[in-house]
């Protein structure tokens, strides 16, 4: 007999922020970081909508149906993420990227860990987060 009180199901929300960023490394020539980050890397900054796709995996339960209220989940990514992000130059406006590369990768693991102290720990925590419509990066906490 199926047991759906044991039963883990994964929850998405989707959010989007607009931010602008540069890829580069000072202590490079504008040449070697065109040449290893591109585009991203022109010195007046440019700007991409960024994606984001915050997934929880839990139990339902059995009281509601539910894993993860989806309102409380867009509060917390609100609160925490398109807030601090939303329209701001990462690399100028905020902490977070002062001496972090704002790749999609490491942007991805900084909104894991902003999300990660607001939810429950019995609830695994994914984030998916895309800086073009082809690219995209998954981090899982590892
Ligand atoms: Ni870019």
């Amino acid at each position: 007999m199926t047991n759906f009180v044991r039963m883990k199901v994964s929850v998405f929300r989707k959010a989007r922020f607009n931010a602008a960023h540069r890829l580069y490394r000072k202590e490079w020539s504008d040449e070697k970081n065109l040449e290893i980050f591109g585009g991203c890397s022109h010195p007046n900054y440019h700007g991409h909508n960024y994606d984001l796709i915050v997934e929880l995996k839990g139990e339902v339960d059995p009281l509601t149906g539910f894993v993860y209220d989806l309102g409380k989940l867009k509060e917390i990514i609100d609160a925490e993420i398109i807030e601090r992000f939303d329209h701001r130059n990462l690399n100028l406006d905020t902490q977070d990227f002062k001496e972090l590369n704002p790749t999609a990768e490491n942007i991805a693991v900084v909104i894991w860990n902003l999300l990660r102290p607001k939810i429950e720990i019995k609830f695994d925590l994914a984030v998916t987060l895309y800086e073009t419509e082809r690219n995209f990066v998954r981090y899982e906490g590892e």
